[in-house]
């Protein structure tokens, strides 16, 4: 069965939240466990958007939290579909905290996630294919194979030997 491929443009979720008091750690800044977790809803919104069906997160790449965001400033997600594979789709996510008082906008984090579509039957499901459109988009398919044969050998889903792009880094 062939699926009608989807503009990666398509899935684009984009989540606002504000940093409350319950959500900081005793610095006053956004926990790191509470932006996971809103990351986490908007890869998911975006995966289930590209393929129409529930999904499950598989996987979650490194994530680097190079800014701290404070308490009473704005958390904005952008999540999107940057590849799809047979059953799972890789999820591009970019974080930003905003003070809505200056309105001064500032990068937070940029991070993949991955996740697995599945049937009534919870068995995973075949998913339409990513078209990427602009430059970015593009690029971010390209790489998509490498990080998907990385994350899979490190979980030990896959053979180094059998890493066709990335067989010279680990043999
Ligand atoms: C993710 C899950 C559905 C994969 O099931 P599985 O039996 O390993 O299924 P398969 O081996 O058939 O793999 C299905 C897809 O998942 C991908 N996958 C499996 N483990 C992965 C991982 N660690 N990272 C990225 N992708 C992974 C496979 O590459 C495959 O993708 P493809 O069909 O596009 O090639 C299953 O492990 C699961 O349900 N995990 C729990 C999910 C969950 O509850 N998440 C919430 C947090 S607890």
């Amino acid at each position: 069965m062939t699926l009608t491929p989807k503009r990666a443009q398509d899935s684009m979720i984009q989540m606002t939240e504000l940093v409350l008091p319950n959500d900081t750690n005793t610095f006053g800044n956004l926990m790191g466990g509470r932006l996971m977790y809103w990351m986490d809803i908007a890869a998911a919104l975006a995966t289930m958007k590209h393929c129409s069906a529930p999904v499950v997160t598989a996987s979650v790449d490194n994530i680097s939290f190079e800014t701290p965001i404070k308490l009473g400033n704005v958390v904005h997600i952008e999540a999107k579909v940057s590849r799809a594979f047979s059953t799972s789709m890789e999820v591009h996510l970019r974080v930003w905290g905003e003070d809505p008082v200056q309105q001064y906008r500032y990068k937070s984090n940029e991070a993949f996630m991955t996740f697995v579509a599945l049937d009534p039957n919870g068995k995973s499901r075949l998913v339409p294919q990513i078209i990427p459109d602009t430059e970015e988009e593009k690029q971010l398919y390209e790489g998509a194979m490498r990080r998907r044969q990385l994350r899979l050998i490190l979980s030990g889903k896959m053979k180094p030997q059998d890493a066709e792009e990335l067989r010279a880094l680990f043999i």
